[in-house]
């Protein structure tokens, strides 16, 4: 079987480690604040070179608490792609402001600057970047739109950890971005855990109020906040993984160059791009097929997983339908029905992507 992830086997040679952070937790009882996340927050603030950086318990927590600083107009919109993960339009949702969609480039399945530009209105406060499957965003083109129609931007890097555009980190663009160490992210806790990356002081001041009952201090309540914390046993983990992510990334863009070296000549299959000014992490190796569900059929009785991100755009969930403007969304529910993510992980290695390759190459061989 080649699962589509297995994080057992990427922490096989840190598990010792890990199991020595959490006994030293256990033994000093610092379970919420303590020193694991100052470090953390520390490290990953110097890792993306910026200025502050807040542990949160998880990406969404990141991204809701990361709007509500901005204190954006009430009832104002925030554009956020349709092709991402629900989090994104939530967070917005959940800050009483509104939603507009905007359609994704047919290249590269993120934000599209051409919609953008088209939805944007007196009304509309932000745009919520989301550097989707590792693949950063045109952040350079992002931001002269945002600053001529003076929008703030929240960058989404729940998926793309050590992405760069231009050689810059991703998450060091906009005014605040949300990071997510879901376990099976590219930099993944053991449980659910976040943090908040910002060059402004007064940002980073107004999210730690928020994530701790309104104070920087115990019993100082300044603004009404809530419970919003990185624990010290998931910082701890993390600050082991930390100190792998550089190499965990390179195998996960060896193994897109090993697809990329065995699929290209495939007329059936659209890979996906990397320009050089952007570095691609490959959280997720998204591509384009004909005759999904077949393909899917096969790969699966021949024991490769794999997954669809997502199989709904987000105008398309229940939760979401009632927000207008479905039908300037072409281009993002076509490609819906066509993507597949087939296994990238660090814990793949290459005669495990040639048996995928030739198994899809084979696959189309016969059926075409
Ligand atoms: C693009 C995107 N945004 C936000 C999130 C939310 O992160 P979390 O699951 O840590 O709340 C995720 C995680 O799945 C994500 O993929």
């Amino acid at each position: 079987m080649i699962k589509f992830a297995d994080l057992n086997l990427q922490i096989r040679d840190i598990k010792k480690e890990i199991l020595n952070t959490i006994s030293k937790t256990i033994d000093n009882s610092a379970f919420v604040g303590g020193e694991n996340v100052k470090i953390f927050e520390n490290n990953f603030k110097k890792d993306l070179n910026a200025k502050y950086c807040l542990g949160v318990a998880n990406g969404t927590d990141a991204l809701e608490i990361a709007i509500e600083s901005l204190n954006l107009k009430k009832n104002s919109e925030v554009l956020v792609p349709v092709n991402t993960w629900i989090s994104t339009a939530e967070a917005v949702i959940r800050n009483n402001l509104k939603v507009k969609f905007v359609d994704i480039d047919d290249n590269t399945y993120l934000i599209s600057l051409d919609d953008i530009r088209k939805k944007i209105t007196k009304n509309t406060s932000a745009i919520i970047p989301v550097h989707l499957y590792g693949y950063p965003c045109k952040m350079d083109e992002i931001l002269k739109i945002a600053k001529k129609h003076k929008l703030k931007v929240i960058e989404d890097c729940a998926q793309a950890h050590f992405a760069e555009y231009k050689s810059k980190k991703v998450g060091t663009f906009g005014d605040v971005s949300c990071f997510s160490f879901f376990p099976g992210k590219n930099l993944g806790a053991m449980g659910d855990a976040g943090a908040i990356i910002t060059n402004s002081k007064k940002i980073h001041t107004k999210c730690k109020m928020i994530a701790n009952h309104g104070g920087l201090k115990k019993n100082s309540h300044i603004i009404i906040g809530r419970n919003s914390r990185l624990d010290n046993l998931q910082a701890g983990i993390l600050n082991i993984k930390l100190k792998k992510l550089n190499f965990w990334t390179k195998q996960r863009i060896k193994n897109a160059g090993i697809y990329e070296k065995f699929l290209n000549q495939n007329k059936n299959i659209v890979l996906p791009v990397h320009e050089s000014k952007s570095k691609h992490v490959y959280h997720l190796y998204v591509i384009k097929v004909k005759q999904r569900s077949k393909l899917i059929r096969f790969l699966n009785k021949n024991n490769i997983q794999t997954s669809i991100h997502y199989p709904k755009i987000l105008s398309e969930v229940p939760a979401l339908k009632k927000i207008t403007g479905k039908n300037s969304i072409i281009t993002a529910k076509q490609n819906s029905k066509k993507i597949i993510s087939l296994p990238i992980g660090e814990h793949l290695n290459e005669t495990q992507i040639k048996i995928i390759c030739k198994l899809i190459n084979k696959f189309y061989n016969h059926t075409t």
